[in-house]
């Protein structure tokens, strides 16, 4: 995916042990469509060599101020025109010398001469972390309006094990991808249910689907870079689907449980999408033990399930409702009947045999003006997609 296609980020690599990482996180920029300068300290070089993020960004490196007569606006001229600066890592030097506003090496200089946002990516031992000075430097940046990206906590280069290691490449790419889409959504509080539902039969079966919850992921994903508070109320979904970018996560099993999820997080929320495929019936009711197996037959009583985007649809005070519909045909037809049935302001509607459990989707946004399909794509590129739609029907603007 080109996600940074036509981006210039300026990558800034201080002298720490996780200066390896920023080699990686150049590959991922530049493959993801990027003109990446990186710039580096003089004792990031001991750790990496030029050379290394040269082949890597297919450009020059920076590493002095005194760089040479060709160059000798650096300072100013490397971040004109960039959409990012990114420093990872960033040391407790380079950050108190930074939060001091000092400039007296190449980086520092132009982090003050820029005209576009910071991001830091700080790493270092846990000691050095916690001391009050780094974290005063820390608070006093992130007022100052730079982005503080991690550490996170893990065993360190050291052999410490603590807060203070940097993310890793693919989280930094990931932050940055998500700092650098449109904001509509700021000030917006998005509740969305994800994945399926299972309803038990006994302690341990249950009817439920195939549904993963991916598509439902990368909206909460998209709906978060938007700028826009999220809670997600995920069915069971595969453990490893994390939602690191959800303000809050709440994981139910049945239908019951996501609509009591659901209404208790109502309260406040501009938004509810209702994307997870919710099962229509549960058994009458679950037997306490084991069905045992013998019988030729076997009849289980089911009961319909709570239409939970209807009833939040048909509140007073209901939020902006958007619904999924997932058929496996005649998908207009349906998709504008539930649209109709729920009255929502819109829904999504995508045939199962393009999206369902994959990892991408082709989906047809269906509203009062009409009939609009989004161009086929990865699912957080579709979740995108969807939420520029969702924010120009709120007329929310950046
Ligand atoms: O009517 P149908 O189940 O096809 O509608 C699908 C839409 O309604 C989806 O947005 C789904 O999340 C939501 N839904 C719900 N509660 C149910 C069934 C569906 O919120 N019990």
């Amino acid at each position: 995916m080109n996600e940074l296609a036509g981006k210039r980020i300026v990558l800034g690599v201080t002298g720490g042990i996780a200066a390896y990482k920023a080699a990686e996180l150049t590959r991922l920029l530049v493959k993801a469509g990027a003109t990446v300068d990186v710039v580096m300290t003089e004792a990031a070089t001991r750790f990496v060599s030029a050379m290394t993020f040269q082949a890597l960004a297919g450009r020059d490196v920076w590493t002095s101020l005194w760089d040479g007569d060709q160059r000798g606006m650096a300072h100013i001229d490397v971040t004109r025109g960039a959409d990012a600066v990114l420093v990872a890592p960033a040391t407790a030097d380079f950050l108190a010398r930074l939060t001091h506003g000092m400039a007296n090496d190449l980086l520092t200089t132009l982090c003050q001469a820029r005209d576009c946002p910071l991001l830091v990516a700080p790493a270092m031992n846990r000691q050095m972390w916690e001391q009050p000075a780094t974290q005063r430097n820390v608070a006093q940046l992130a007022a100052d309006g730079v982005t503080i990206l991690g550490p996170t906590a893990g065993e360190q280069a050291c052999g410490e094990i603590g807060e203070g290691r940097m993310l890793e490449a693919q989280q930094l790419f990931d932050a940055l991808v998500a700092f650098l889409q449109p904001k509509p959504l700021v000030g917006k509080k998005v509740l969305l249910t994800a994945g399926p539902t299972f309803e038990a039969l006994d302690p341990v079966r249950g009817l439920t689907n195939t549904s993963s919850g991916k598509m439902g992921f990368a909206l909460a994903r998209a709906c978060a870079e938007a700028g826009a508070e999220v809670t997600l109320v995920a069915g069971p979904v595969c453990e490893s689907q994390s939602s690191w970018y959800a303000n809050k996560r709440i994981d139910v099993t049945s239908a019951l449980e996501m609509r009591a999820a659901v209404l208790t997080a109502l309260p406040g929320q501009d938004v509810f999408i209702a994307v997870a495929a919710v099962a229509d019936y549960r058994p009458a009711a679950a037997a306490e033990h084991k069905i045992k197996k013998g019988a030729q037959t076997l009849t289980i009583e089911l009961v319909a399930n709570p239409d939970i985007l209807a009833e939040v649809a048909a509140r007073p005070d209901a939020p902006f409702c958007v619904g999924f519909a997932a058929e496996s045909r005649n998908l207009a037809e349906y998709a504008e009947g539930k649209r109709r049935a729920k009255k929502l302001p819109l829904v999504v509607g995508n045939l199962v045999q393009d999206g369902l459990g994959g990892d991408t989707n082709q989906v047809t946004l269906f509203d009062d003006a009409g009939v609009h399909p989004l161009p086929a794509g990865g699912k957080l590129t579709v979740a995108r997609g969807i939420v520029t739609h969702i924010a120009r029907l709120m007329k929310c603007t950046e």
